[in-house]
Parts: C-alpha cells; structure tokens; sequence
C-alpha cells in the first residue's frame, strides 16, 4: 500500500486517543501465560506486533480469549507451557523474539524461532550470550547470530551477573525472564537506564525482584501471582502527532491518556528543550503512570541529544530528526549506533528520506547532524517506509508540511504499531 499525503493547510486539530502501549501488550502476554490463574488485560494493543506474542503463547498451551479490547489470560503456570507443536512465527517482532527466548531458555523443551526477512536480519547474538552462559542451549539454523535459531532449554538455569553491552530493554527482558527460572539471584546491568516496563510488570506479579541505579536483581521463584491491567497509550504513536502538531502551522491537538512512564518520556524533555508549546497534564499514580498531553504549534530551535537520553526516546528518533530539520539551527544526536539495528537500519532510513525532502542530514559514525531551517519549505517528494512501521508514519507527517503531495511507498508496514494511523490523522488534519 502507498500513501498520499498533501500539505496540511488548516493544521492538526482536536483530541486524540493513541492506541495502547506495544511494549506493555506484548509484556502482559508473555508475563501472564506464565503466571499461575486468570488476568484480564484491557485497552490492549491489537497490532501486528502483538498478534505474534498472543500467536506464539497460544502455541506454548496459553488459554487466551479477547473480547473487545480485553485480552484474558488463563496463565499455566511458570512451569506451565508445553512444546509447540512446530516454529514459532514471530513476524517483525524483535521484541517478542528476544523476551521470549528468555522463557524458553527456561523449559524443558526446544522450541525454534522464526522471523520475517527483516527481524531474521537484526542481532540476536545479544540475547544468546547471556542465556547461554545461563545453561541454555542456542542454535542458529542458518549460521550467523540471527533468526532462525533453536533454544534447548535447561532446567534450572543458572542465576548470573550481566552487564549488558548496549542499553537494551529487550536484553534486560530477556535475562530477567530467565532469571525467573534460575536458582538464586540474576542480576542485570545496563549501561544506562532503558524502560522498566518488565520490572513494574514483575512486580507486580509478586517477582522477588529488586533494583539499585542500573543495576536490577530477580530470583528464581515458584509462581507469579496473576493481577488485571490496564494499559495506557503508546507515547511512540503519540509522537507523530506530537509532532506533528508542533510544527504544522494552526495546530492545537488534546492527546488523551498517553503513557508517561519517565524511561519513556525522552521525546517530551527534548521537545521541550526545543521550545516546544506542550504540556503535561493529569498524570496519575498507576503502576504504568499516563497523562494527557496539550500541544500547539511552536517555533522549534535545534538541539543536543546526549547518548545517554538515546533509550528514554529509542523509538522516537525518526519522528525527533522531523521536528530538528523544522528547527532553527543544527541538531545533534549522539549515540545512533543502536538505531542501525532496528526494523531497518533508522540512521540510513531516515537519512535517505530527509535528504529527498531537501533537509540537510549528515550521518557521522555514532551520530547524526540535522541543519534545520525553521520556516523553510520541504519539497514534496517519493519516500519509501523501507516496510518499518515508525518511518512509514514519520514519512506522513512530514508530508504535512511538504509544500505539494508526497508519495509514501509500502505503508502496510503502519499496522505493526498503529493499525488506524491514516484514519486519524485524516480526522485530525480535516
Ligand atoms: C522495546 C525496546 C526497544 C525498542 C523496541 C521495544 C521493548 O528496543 O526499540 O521498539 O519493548 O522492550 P531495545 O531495548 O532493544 O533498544
């Protein structure tokens, strides 16, 4: 599927409710199939993505229904699951692969993993380090450190100390869900601080899980104690419009209970550091804490992004590369390294799809350097999504304040994340 996307000349107005957080969803089906009871789990997120968690836990024995929005889990316990009856699919999903490995490595069954052609690109030798030196066994089926590949799991594991080379929520994921199923303590260290949506989960659920600065420890334990949720909308696919709000003139849009867990909220802080009109608003005390978010159009000035801020905003970096290029003066974002990993490698996406707007990018070895030119047109042009989700939609919006119609190419990608992103934004934009 193509998209056309014409200059928006009355600007993003009204209120918005975002779709629900992908990486909560996928958490609430991996850590409730393996807690012990029923939990019901509402405002899920039905995405692409998330289909291939609940596909993959149904296969492992999970008795899952949906009703709505509503996903009810009737966990089997964490000794519960059983062989699949052949691979697992799992689509584009790298965070289902990499979680999840952390549970198999922790059954006493093998189970094999499978991927579409860009998710059995991305590394996954991050993940079999650790839980091979946990006691699993990993075999890559067609060499290399990629998808497909086969976990032996071993029983126990072995409880280690691990630092994590990257700052990657999905490693940390991985070790912790195994350590659920090691003897003794498991501790994980990461360079710098990535989302904590596995720790508050685990919690949660009664984990024997503990944290001190980048450092999070978990013990092996019996079960987990099921418990309903509710998950709040994904701050990703609201950034699109925040964006998008931002820097379409006319603009003022109200986004409604967007998740604000603050290892997520980097784009917020750096918006604002860019002069950004937007607020905060309402923000509650849940065990995933969500707010509404007010925003109007803004002059925007660049800025710098340090690497430490990079996993608080991972995802966000495409649409934040839109907004520096409509900023007056340079950003500069430090850290893109993990970026090359991603659905695609983001650093040359969004490169190659600002440079045919007419932006001035520069691609360093570790970073990137936007000229932004606030005011400025951008040439309306043919972008292409490359089939990743978040460049699919940072390609629409910058087609808002394209001075003609741009062509966005294979736009299918969109339903990874945000299956109703066009529908919106053609209610928004009028
Ligand atoms: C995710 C973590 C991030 C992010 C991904 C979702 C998660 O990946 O890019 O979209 O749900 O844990 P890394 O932790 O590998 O950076």
């Amino acid at each position: 599927m193509d998209w056309k996307i014409k200059t928006a000349d009355k600007g993003l107005n009204g209120q918005l409710s975002v779709p629900a957080d992908k990486s909560i969803s996928h958490r609430s089906v991996m850590l409730g199939s393996i807690c012990r009871g029923e939990c019901a789990i509402s405002n899920f997120l039905f995405s692409g993505d998330c289909l291939s968690t609940l596909g993959a836990f149904r296969a492992l024995g999970a008795d899952i229904s949906t009703h709505g929005d509503t996903v009810t889990i009737k966990g089997r316990g964490l000794r519960g699951l059983k062989a699949p009856a052949g691979e697992l699919d799992l689509g584009n999903s790298g965070t289902t692969m990499r979680i999840i490995s952390g549970i198999l490595a922790g059954q006493p069954f093998q189970t094999v993993l499978t991927g579409d052609e860009s998710l059995s690109k991305r590394p996954m030798d991050r993940v079999m380090e650790p839980l091979s030196m946990m006691g699993a066994e990993i075999e890559p089926l067609e060499g290399g450190e990629h998808a497909p590949f086969r976990i032996t799991g071993r029983v126990p594991l072995k409880a280690i100390e691990y630092k994590t080379p990257m700052a990657s929520a999905q490693v940390k994921s991985c070790v912790l869900a195994a350590g659920l199923y090691a003897e003794g303590r498991t501790s994980v260290t990461e360079p710098f601080q990535s989302r904590d949506h596995t720790e508050r989960m685990m919690e949660y659920f009664c984990a024997d899980i503990s944290r001190k600065g980048l450092t999070t420890e978990i013990r092996g334990l019996d079960e987990l104690v099921p418990r309903d949720l509710v998950i709040p909308g994904d701050i990703s696919s609201a950034s699109f419009f925040i964006v998008g709000a931002l820097i379409v003139e006319g603009s003022r849009l109200v986004i409604r209970n967007v998740g604000m867990n603050p290892t997520r909220t980097g784009i917020v802080d750096v918006l604002k550091r860019m002069g950004a009109d937007l607020k905060v608003l309402d923000v509650n005390k849940e065990i995933e804490p969500a707010g509404d978010i007010e925003v109007r159009s803004s002059s925007l000035k660049g800025t710098v992004v340090e690497e430490r801020e990079i996993p608080l905003l991972i995802d966000e970096i495409p649409i934040l590369a839109l907004a520096a290029a409509r900023a007056q003066g340079d950003t500069l974002i430090k850290g893109t390294g993990e970026l090359k990993v991603k659905e695609t490698d983001r650093v040359r996406s969004v490169t190659e799809n600002l440079s045919r707007l007419g932006i001035s990018i520069e691609e360093k070895e570790d970073s990137l350097v936007i000229h932004g030119r606030s005011g400025a047109n951008i040439s309306a042009a043919e972008l292409d999504s490359f089939g990743d989700h978040r460049i699919a939609m940072s390609c629409a919006i910058a087609g808002l304040v394209s001075d003609g119609e741009c062509l966005i190419r294979n736009t299918s990608c969109a339903d990874i994340s945000y299956p109703n992103f066009l529908r919106d934004l053609q209610t928004l934009a009028g």
